[in-house]
């Protein structure tokens, strides 16, 4: 029996895709799956192609060919235990690819306990839901380079290529670099979500809009610089009708949103960093309100509201929101590329956000209009300290920020609550800020704490005894 390419372990939705996808590329496939079942039921659905199944993983080890490399498609969770099982059956030179949601310093860990038996491990952040598993997913490898080249050939075959062909699969340093790099690429999907969703609100709710009309603003906004994966795909949910009650889908759907904790991670590691990220943040948080249903139920009767507005043009209103959405999103990429960037720098790892953006313009979710520009702006030297201030950004935010400014306080007026928005538009006046309010927060620290404070005209550290004239 010849043996095979790759071994996929781990047959949910993700994995079953990535083999047939690996599979579909030519190469020779071993899947192993805990539950038996599961494998079997997969295997109807394989066709012709090179896939062959093993029920024990001894087995399933000793079909893949040497150096082995092994795929592992399981619950964050779950890693750990099936890592325990395959130690005492791998050897140097193998490599294990975590291909789920791990958390990064859970990855640098497992690298290292590998490490130890020769076995290379690399932490894979793959993006672009069952679709992109199975046609072309954003692959974002880390970990040792020499275990990258072994599976280079595969991963960049399988991955998704953007318009200009080029894979949207690239080395991104070592350790759990490319888990990392996933996780902030969650965070801004979680705080795309929102700003599209408050888009949506403010058109359902204060322009009173049908959600067929509302799929075809975001329909001829995907067609702009706006145009983006998760704007795509709103308009196909807004279009669905519920069969059973005949109603817009999403009217039927429970307003709580959920979250598997990446998001999350996202925010702590801002706090860990001391990187700002409000509107990642305030994305997170607005999920956590959302699954307050039950309180928020009681609460719409106990607090009151705005008193309802008048709009004197829909479209113009349309238009605000288009310039709040847009500038809202190029924020959302400026706060998630500046925590990479940190993150580079405090773990030293060389991270190059050129090569980010290039690999998220296709196959994974945040998948957008702007990651060229981003990508280009990325490409000049100096590196730009913040996509704000990058050459076409510093034009689109001009552009916009009447318009989003328009956006938030007619949210706010109406009582729409637009966290990421107006989030974003603080953050985008909060940087361009020469001179703020905070000199008034160190002369408070100073007063009650002698915390010191430095001064404008002259280097050094100063105290002042506030009490005495
Ligand atoms: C992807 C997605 C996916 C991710 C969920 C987040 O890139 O394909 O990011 O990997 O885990 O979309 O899920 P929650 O919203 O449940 O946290």
């Amino acid at each position: 029996m010849s043996l095979a390419d790759i071994g996929v372990v781990g047959l949910a939705v993700m994995g079953q895709n990535l083999a047939l996808n690996i599979a579909e590329h030519g190469y020779t496939v071993s899947v192993y799956n805990r539950t038996k079942a599961r494998t079997r039921a997969f295997m109807e659905n394989t066709g012709p192609l090179s896939i062959t199944p093993f029920y024990t993983l001894p087995e399933f080890v000793t079909s893949l060919s040497r150096p082995r490399r092994i795929l592992l498609m399981v619950r964050a969770t779950a890693v750990d235990d099936v890592l325990k099982e395959l130690s005492g059956m791998l050897g140097p030179g193998d490599v294990v690819l975590d291909g789920g949601n791990s958390y990064f310093k859970d990855t640098m860990h497992r690298e290292d306990i590998l490490g130890k038996q020769g076995v290379y491990y690399l932490g894979v952040g793959i993006s672009g839901g069952e679709e992109g598993a199975r046609y072309g997913p954003s692959i974002m490898p880390g970990g040792e380079p020499q275990a990258y080249d072994l599976v280079a050939p595969i991963l960049t075959d399988i991955a998704a290529k953007a318009e200009d062909q080029i894979p949207c699969c690239a080395y991104l340093g070592p350790g759990g670099t490319g888990h990392f790099v996933k996780m902030v690429h969650n965070g801004i999907e979680y705080a795309l979500m929102q700003a599209i969703a408050e888009a949506y609100a403010l058109m359902r709710y204060v322009l009173n809009m049908g959600t067929k009309d509302i799929a075809e603003v975001f329909h001829r906004w995907n067609e702009t610089e706006l145009g983006a994966y998760l704007m795509e795909i709103t308009v196909h949910i807004l279009r669905k009708t519920d069969k059973v009650l005949d109603r817009p889908l999403v009217d039927v759907i429970l307003d709580a949103a959920e979250q598997k904790g990446t998001g999350m991670w996202t925010v702590e590691q801002s706090l860990q960093l001391g990187v700002a990220t409000p509107t990642l943040a305030e994305a997170l948080y607005a999920r956590y309100i959302s699954t307050l249903h039950i309180q928020r139920q009681t609460a719409s009767k106990l607090l009151p509201g705005a008193a309802p507005i008048a709009v004197e043009s829909s479209q113009g209103v349309i238009n605000y929101i288009r310039e709040g959405l847009y500038a809202s999103m190029i924020c959302i990429y400026a706060q998630g590329f500046a925590l990479l960037g940190m993150a580079s720098k405090e773990f030293q790892w060389d991270l190059n956000l050129q090569t980010v953006a290039r690999i998220w313009r296709s196959g994974c979710i945040i998948r957008s209009r702007l990651l060229d520009p981003i990508a280009m702006a990325y490409a000049q030297e100096p590196v730009v300290s913040n996509l704000l201030i990058a050459e076409p950004f510093i034009q689109a935010l001009g552009r916009a920020q009447a318009g989003w400014r328009k956006c938030v306080s007619l949210a706010v007026e109406a009582g729409i609550a637009v966290s990421a928005m107006g989030s974003a538009l603080g953050y985008y006046d909060a940087y361009r800020t020469s001179r703020s309010g905070a000199s008034l927060i160190q002369a408070q620290r100073d007063y009650f704490g002698s915390h010191t404070y430095r001064r404008v005209d002259k280097p050094g550290i100063f105290h002042t005894d506030w009490q005495k004239d």
